[in-house]
């Protein structure tokens, strides 16, 4: 729901989409504090509050944004103080227009964070009712382990794209298959960079996702997601884009299944190289 603002949808409109996309299948609705979507979202399911009980609200904090007044003092930050978090879970519930978060995750990994003093603000959380489950984003396998061990966490939420394939290589997503934790997935399409960018390797990466797409007879964005769906992590791959057609693609994709040395055409493609 990041982009949700740039779609310019009256309310009406948000609730269709959301309508549509549960009708699909898909249920699992990704918002942050920081996103300016959760009012506009709470706004249109105002319309419909019965919706609510068909889909899982993932939202995040822990990042506070550039103050208007900004000197050098007055700098964007991060806070994970048992304080802050559980005021911005309090906020978002009122934004959202719901008594409960699924899922609420640290938006990025705090360098003064206390793995402690979070796992306190995720139990008071919990206890009052207010958030069923929590997660992280961005971390570490070394950081998921910290916070991990003080309280259970439900997924790890990463960037990963065929243009961005760190998680494959880092140990991100062999920690998520260990601890059988399904991954959350950020721009698949790299943000959309994937039809835009003018690279050699953006060519190669087009090139090979069009030759897979006119094979499985799906389009290239099908072809995407597939491929990510495919990771033995299992993992939840978001889609940014506004339009329904893409998320159709997306629940195409779930048809999909490629062979390995196509899987790995995409990987090459990537990497500029074949497999060592
Ligand atoms: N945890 C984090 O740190 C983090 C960071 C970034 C994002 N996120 C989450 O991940 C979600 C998805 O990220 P994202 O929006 O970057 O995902 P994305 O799906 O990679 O990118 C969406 C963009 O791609 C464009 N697009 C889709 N299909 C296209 C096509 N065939 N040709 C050209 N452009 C195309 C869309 O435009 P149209 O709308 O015109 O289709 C949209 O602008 C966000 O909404 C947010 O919830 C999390």
């Amino acid at each position: 729901m990041w982009r949700l603002l740039s779609w310019k949808m009256s309310p009406q409109q948000r609730l269709e989409f959301v309508g549509q996309a549960l009708d699909l299948g898909i249920t699992t609705i990704d918002h942050a504090d920081i996103y300016q979507s959760e009012a506009p979202f709470g706004e249109a399911l105002a319309l419909a509050p019965s919706l609510r009980q068909r889909m899982e609200i993932v939202t995040k904090c822990g990042i506070f944004l550039a103050p208007p007044d900004r000197s050098t003092l007055r700098v964007p930050h991060y806070d994970t103080s048992r304080a802050h978090i559980v005021a911005s879970a309090e906020n978002s519930l009122r934004q959202l227009r719901t008594d409960y978060i699924d899922v609420l995750l640290i938006h990025r990994p705090d360098p003064l964070m206390d793995a402690d003093e979070i796992a306190e603000a995720f139990r008071a959380l919990h206890r009052s009712g207010k958030v069923r489950y929590f997660g992280v984003s961005n971390f570490t396998p070394a950081q998921y382990e910290l916070l991990n061990s003080r309280h259970e966490l439900v997924t790890n939420q990463v960037e990963l794209s065929p243009f961005y394939l760190a998680p494959l290589h880092d140990g991100t997503l062999d920690q998520c298959q260990r601890l059988k934790v399904a991954p959350m997935i950020w721009s698949a399409l790299a943000g959309g960079r994937l039809f835009s960018e003018q690279s050699e390797r953006a060519e190669r990466v087009r090139a090979v996702l069009n030759a897979l797409a006119a094979h499985y007879g799906v389009s290239p964005n099908s072809i995407v997601y597939a491929w990510l769906l495919q990771h033995p992590s299992k993992p939840v791959v978001l889609t940014g884009s506004g339009r329904f057609a893409v998320a159709q693609e997306a629940v195409a994709a779930t048809a999909v299944t490629l062979t390995r040395e196509h899987w790995f055409a995409v990987w090459s493609a990537s990497m500029g190289s074949d497999v060592p």
